[in-house]
């Protein structure tokens, strides 16, 4: 009786690690993702509670279809036109330490696009020599959906010898910058990106108008590519206006010392009467711009990556600047400046309403186990596609229930910020395309689905995208005819 007793135990032990053995299995390799895929054949559609309709209608486009292919930027004679040529180049710091970059025109940052407010825009990209392909994106910019840059959803990318052609009006003003879209986590942090301003038609910048790069190379803060203190003449009473970009994967702390200043926009949105700050550090996302404004005092001031020798002087003359003061407090745009009419509420009736929730989880990615990131619990591919129709007012509320901090970026919308941690924004509308959401945080944001097309939404700690934290906002009835991998090996992340 005993003896059968045991052998059935063990005979049921076996069946169990059998069992888990096969559920383990199939999952690894059902977390393989093919050599080729259409982002299409993945992700789960989400409606947020409107109408429902194939967002996928593959092999092309029925009768009501179109594809990303066709949503092309405007014909016509460019009112301002650029040549960017991707190739590696050897880069030298102020310090003289030498950094083997990918480069667009053998710089890093890449040469800074200047366009004015309404331009017919054409910048011709070559890949001259960078092996794993190129494209740009234009992040920030509301460009249509087919010159959004992304390799194996916009298009392919482009491989040593190709070139492409990117055409957009500018039709917001701001600071934006623009980057590779394929192999990003990579290409991104060894130089591939640039900054890209359009100014007001206009009223053409007065006084000092200076874009500052901040970005890590190697291991060392740099900001517009110099790793030690730069210095700008500049006469007192001036008025300066500074255009900070973080292109890093990790949001940096920028200090602005010897002078009050204000906040004039974020993410290339002007903010509605700013108030004046003072020792107030800025806390810019990965991906994120702050533009911040001031007059320039008789004793000078500094901009400076907090704690870091990557700082920028400005003075009337060429004595000292002012040391860099720790400042006391970061700067929080919930509650800054003073509310103005948008062009819809935050209470609005809203036409669908999403839930984007980021945790870790243990599971496979691509065939490796891990502790994974996932949304909704859910981890990629099989993330949710959140789906819209044209027109549509979309409620996103974004909760981070992870440990890191998720710089999320939706391509081709702007975000206004509604709440934070159920407190909702009381100044100035904050508009965003690159949203910080710290540990345990959670933002309340709408956007108005006016840009049809085949979106990505992703964390902007390129290194976090790339490991899975990546998503789409599919429009009904829109395809796309790229895929992921395929003959010009598209990576996007
Ligand atoms: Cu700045 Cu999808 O990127
Ligand atoms: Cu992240």
């Amino acid at each position: 009786m005993r003896a059968l007793a045991a052998k059935v135990a063990a005979a049921v032990l076996v069946l169990l690690l059998v069992g888990v053995v096969a559920v383990l299995g199939k999952a690894w390799w059902d977390s393989r993702l093919p050599g080729t895929y259409s982002v299409m054949d993945y992700g789960t559609p989400e409606y947020g509670g409107g109408a429902e309709g194939a967002w996928h209608a593959h092999g092309g486009h029925g009768a009501d279809g179109v594809s990303v292919a066709d949503l092309r930027g405007p014909a016509g004679p460019p009112d301002a036109r650029f040549v960017l040529t991707a190739r590696h180049a050897t880069i030298r710091l102020a310090s003289g330490r030498a950094v083997d970059a990918l480069t667009f025109d053998g710089r890093s940052p890449g040469p800074e696009l200047r366009v004015r407010h309404g331009d017919l825009v054409e910048v011709t990209l070559a890949n001259e020599d960078v092996d794993e392909g190129v494209t740009i994106h234009w992040h920030g910019v509301d460009v249509p959906n087919g010159e959004d840059g992304v390799a194996g959803v916009t298009q392919d990318a482009v491989l040593p010898g190709e070139r492409h052609v990117y055409r957009f009006r500018a039709e917001q003003v701001g600071t934006f910058w623009y980057h590779t879209h394929q192999v990003s986590s990579k290409e991104v942090r060894r130089g591939l990106f640039g900054a890209f301003v359009i100014e007001p038609r206009d009223a053409p910048p007065e006084g000092l108008d200076l874009t500052v790069v901040a970005h890590t190379f190697d291991g060392v803060p740099t900001l517009n590519g110099n790793d030690s203190a730069g210095r700008e003449r500049v006469p007192a009473g001036t008025p300066v206006r500074l255009r900070l970009v973080n292109t890093d994967s990790a949001e940096q702390r920028l200090t602005v010392t010897g002078t009050p200043f204000r906040v004039l926009a974020i993410d290339g949105t002007d903010l509605h009467e700013p108030g004046e700050l003072e020792n107030v550090g800025l806390l810019v996302p990965a991906g994120g711009r702050f533009d911040v404004g001031f007059t320039m005092p008789r004793g000078g001031a500094r901009v400076g990556i907090e704690g870091t020798d990557a700082a920028i002087g400005l003075g009337p003359s060429r004595g000292p600047v002012p040391a860099e003061i720790a400042p006391t407090e970061d700067f929080d745009p919930l509650s800054y400046g003073t509310p103005a009419p948008t062009p819809f509420g935050t209470t609005s009736d809203f036409d669908r309403r999403f839930q984007l929730t980021i945790t870790r989880k243990p599971g496979f990615f691509d065939g490796l186990p891990g502790l994974q990131w996932a949304i909704n619990g859910h981890i990629y591919p099989d993330v949710p596609t959140f789906v819209v129709d044209e027109g549509d007012l979309v409620q996103v509320t974004i909760r981070n229930d992870s440990k890191g901090i998720h710089p999320m970026h939706l391509h081709g919308h702007h975000l206004l910020v509604v709440s934070r941690d159920d407190v909702p924004a009381s100044g100035s509308p904050w508009w965003s395309d690159t949203l910080n959401v710290r540990p345990g945080e959670s933002y309340v944001v709408a956007f108005r689905a006016d840009n049809p097309g085949l979106w990505m939404d992703h964390c902007h700690n390129l290194k976090h995208a790339a490991d899975g934290l990546t998503m789409h906002v599919a429009y009904i009835g829109v395809s796309t005819p790229f895929e992921v991998g395929a003959a010009h090996h598209n990576t996007p992340e």
